[in-house]
């Protein structure tokens, strides 16, 4: 499959570029300092684009690659790619669903602990010679208390498994309930707020979710309540909740994500109720592998004439 370029649009796990570049031709757009002359260059040639979270693929990328065929995404969300263009061109978009679920599962259940039991915090405290002056404050209890889980798919049932062996109970709103789910299922996110002590994001990003956690929900969720948010910034009114969190109507927050990565608003930098993440979920080197392979594996398959493993619906 030599004569099949492929264009990379962001970077992938080496060893998985490794075997895309065995397979294809590949261009790296995220290593080139002249993306213009690149696109100039070879955008004519393209007929695949992997992708990378944050590195998309837009209108503008699309219709200066005029043979596009497939784009495949390394990462499950897909909110960087322009779905309409590539639906209006038939191009078909992949993601990684699933070998992800764990690692990011993972990360969500350590932000609940760590948040609840202040760990981020109680590192600093001995750093800083602060244990040698007085004992550090009371942290929660993890077990009895309710999570609430906004976006109950397959990262959402994974977190909540992790959250029940923690003796968590579990509550989930989403677009609508779910057959043979026991969990109980909120209409209202602002209610399912009101009763949870952890508001858990972990639904997909783009415009039918954006600003979904208002001033409204986070009121709900009170001075004793706890945001976590491990899918994307722009779910969340970013600037709704620096004022909670300042005011101490919102009781903490944890966030992998931020509205505008990697930059994070100011004042919550300096805020000992807040625990922050550089959008790390999937960052292990298994699940990152097992992203790229998947996302190479779409490609190959595409190319070979073959249905692809895993389409964006
Ligand atoms: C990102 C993710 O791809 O899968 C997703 O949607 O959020 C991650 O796996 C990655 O963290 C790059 O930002």
């Amino acid at each position: 499959m030599k004569d099949i370029e492929i264009l990379s649009v962001g970077p992938m796990y080496p060893a998985s570029l490794e075997a895309m570049e065995h397979v294809f031709t590949v261009h790296k757009l995220w290593q080139t300092k002249d993306k213009l002359a690149l696109l100039a260059e070879v955008g004519g040639r393209i007929r695949g684009a992997q992708s990378f979270g944050p590195y998309g693929v837009d209108t503008k990328l699309i219709d200066a690659l005029p043979r596009l065929e497939i784009v495949a995404n390394v990462g499950v969300g897909v909110d960087a790619i322009d779905l309409n263009a590539t639906r209006r061109r038939g191009v078909i978009v992949t993601n990684t669903p699933d070998v992800l679920n764990e690692c990011v599962a993972d990360l969500a259940m350590g932000l609940t602990v760590a948040t609840l039991r202040r760990i981020s915090l109680g590192d600093r405290y001995v750093r800083a010679g602060s244990w040698l002056k007085g004992a550090f404050p009371l942290g929660h209890k993890v077990g009895g208390r309710t999570m609430g889980i906004l976006g109950y798919g397959r990262i959402g049932k994974s977190i909540a498994k992790r959250a029940e062996a923690f003796g968590m109970r579990i509550i989930y709103h989403g677009r609508k309930p779910q057959a043979g789910v026991a969990h109980k299922y909120y209409a209202s996110l602002t209610e399912m707020a009101r009763d949870c002590d952890v508001l858990m994001v972990i639904c997909p990003g783009g415009d039918a979710t954006r600003h979904l956690v208002n001033a409204e929900v986070l009121k709900a969720l009170g001075p004793e309540g706890t945001l976590i948010n491990v899918a994307r910034g722009s779910v969340v009114d970013e600037s709704a909740l620096v004022k909670a969190l300042s005011d101490g109507s919102l009781g903490g927050a944890a966030l992998d994500v931020v509205e505008s990565e990697p930059n994070v608003p100011e004042a919550l930098l300096n805020m000992d109720h807040v625990l922050l993440q550089p959008h790390v979920g999937s960052s292990t080197h298994e699940t990152r592998k097992a992203m790229g392979d998947l996302a190479v594996d779409n490609l190959r398959a595409h190319f070979a004439g073959k249905p692809v493993l895993t389409p964006v619906a």
